[in-house]
């Protein structure tokens, strides 16, 4: 196996402790091929349709103009997109800034797919349950560590597994059938809900131990290329648009950060052999299969598609990669969020997301200030009126009669 985790907002060097989702992405080397589950440590993401996301990480990243991080964009964004609030509860909750990389959880966010002996497919998601604890950081605490170390979280995982003090994950997955997911209350592809555990219970799988940290950090980290369409062998992807989109993203990102044959880069190389008829690019140095045809079908090689990769189809019949208008729940960004506020935090939860968000907030400026503010806290309202009053009272906001 191997694992990267990262930060996503900032540029290489920027704070390891800085409120935003971490990247939890798990690679898995087996006889019959790489299979990597790209995730981050946030069961749900912001948006739920691929087609968003460049625009949705452009809020994140710096303004066009100031080249600063813009407290504006991101809260215009936000506000104008309701899917966004269950993980924007998540992010300004204190595990927006958890205490590094060994004590905080993973997931696989998306509906995935497992399939059989017998081709009967139930759908899945995986989640990574830290086996250190799962701690947080206050923001007071995030600032200071900012500040003193930034390489907070690296340096945490690197001394941990070099004194063998490893750390440990336990993978769990929870299990919907074909049948679950048509009567399930809301869209089971839609990757801004969770599947209630109580419904769904974890199932356990196995441990994941990281014991070593790569002998070159560039070589084996940076030039890592996950794809969620590395795929094995009973494993598939559903009907998730998100997930869907990403089937593209990363491909195409890799053919242009590390060329067209990336997959020849030792860490992304398969261990087992590989055989097909693609060849040449640029930095092809794995002999490019030597004299054998490039070609099929043809009459030399013994290179034939097996049968018992392909997948049973999916039921394109019904509605169900509609996330948009499926039924009436679609548009319930809300009951999730509030829940997750009202049931799932501790008091002390609670006072700490109000005050993460009224801090980040207060960074709107300009002439849509207002406006901004109001619909964001009209969005917070329909999850919680106390979370929404608590903010209205932290950014001492008036409401104008718009
Ligand atoms: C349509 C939605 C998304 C698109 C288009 C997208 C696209 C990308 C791209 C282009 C990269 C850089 C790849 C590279 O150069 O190696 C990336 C990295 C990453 N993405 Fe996404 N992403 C999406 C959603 C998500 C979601 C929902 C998750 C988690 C559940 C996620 C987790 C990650 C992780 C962990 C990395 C870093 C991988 C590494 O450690 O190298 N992304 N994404």
């Amino acid at each position: 196996m191997f694992v990267r985790f990262s930060t996503v907002g900032g540029e290489k060097g920027s704070a390891d402790t800085e409120r935003d989702p971490r990247g939890f992405a798990v690679r898995f080397y087996t006889e019959e091929g790489n299979w990597d589950i790209a995730g981050n440590n946030t069961p749900v993401f912001f948006i739920k349709d691929a087609k968003k996301f460049p625009d949705f990480v452009h809020t994140q990243k710096r303004d066009p103009k100031t080249n600063l991080k813009s407290a504006t964009m991101v809260w215009d964004f936000f506000s104008l997109n309701p899917e966004s609030l269950h993980q924007v509860m998540i992010l300004f909750s204190d595990r927006g800034t958890p205490d590094g990389y060994r004590k905080m959880n993973g997931y696989g966010s998306h509906a995935f797919s497992m399939v059989n002996d017998k081709d009967e497919r139930i759908w899945v998601k995986f989640h990574f349950k830290t086996l250190q604890g799962n701690h947080t950081l206050t923001e007071e605490e995030a600032e200071k560590i900012k500040g003193s170390d930034p390489d907070y979280s690296q340096r945490d995982l690197v001394d941990a597994i070099e004194k063998g003090d490893y750390p440990k994950w336990a993978l769990k997955i929870q299990v919907m059938t074909d049948e679950q997911a048509k009567s399930f209350k809301w869209n089971p592809f839609d990757v801004t809900k969770v599947w209630p555990h109580k419904e769904f219970p974890l199932i356990d799988v196995g441990i994941m131990e990281l014991n070593k940290i790569p002998e070159n950090y560039f070589a084996d980290v940076e030039q890592a290329a996950f794809e969620p369409t590395n795929l094995i062998d009973g494993i598939g992807l559903s009907p998730d648009r998100l997930l869907q989109g990403r089937i593209f993203a990363y491909p195409d990102a890799h053919r242009y950060r590390l060329g067209a044959n990336y997959h020849q880069i030792p860490v992304n190389r398969p261990i087992n052999e590989v055989n097909n008829h693609q060849r040449d690019g640029m930095m092809n140095v794995d002999g490019n299969a030597g004299d054998k045809p490039n070609y099929y079908p043809n009459s030399f090689d013994n290179i034939v598609a097996d049968k018992k990769y392909k997948e049973p189809a999916w039921e394109l019949d019904s509605n169900i990669a509609d996330i948009y208008d499926r039924n009436e729940n679609d548009d319930d960004f809300y009951t999730q969020p509030g829940e997750l506020f009202r049931k799932v935090m501790t008091d002390n939860e609670r006072r700490n997301t109000i005050s993460n968000i009224v801090n980040s907030m207060k960074g709107i400026t300009g002439d849509k200030r207002d406006e901004i503010i109001q619909r964001q806290l009209e969005h917070f309202y329909k999850a919680d009126q106390d979370l929404a009053m608590a903010v209205v009272k932290g950014l001492k906001f008036n409401f104008t009669n718009k």
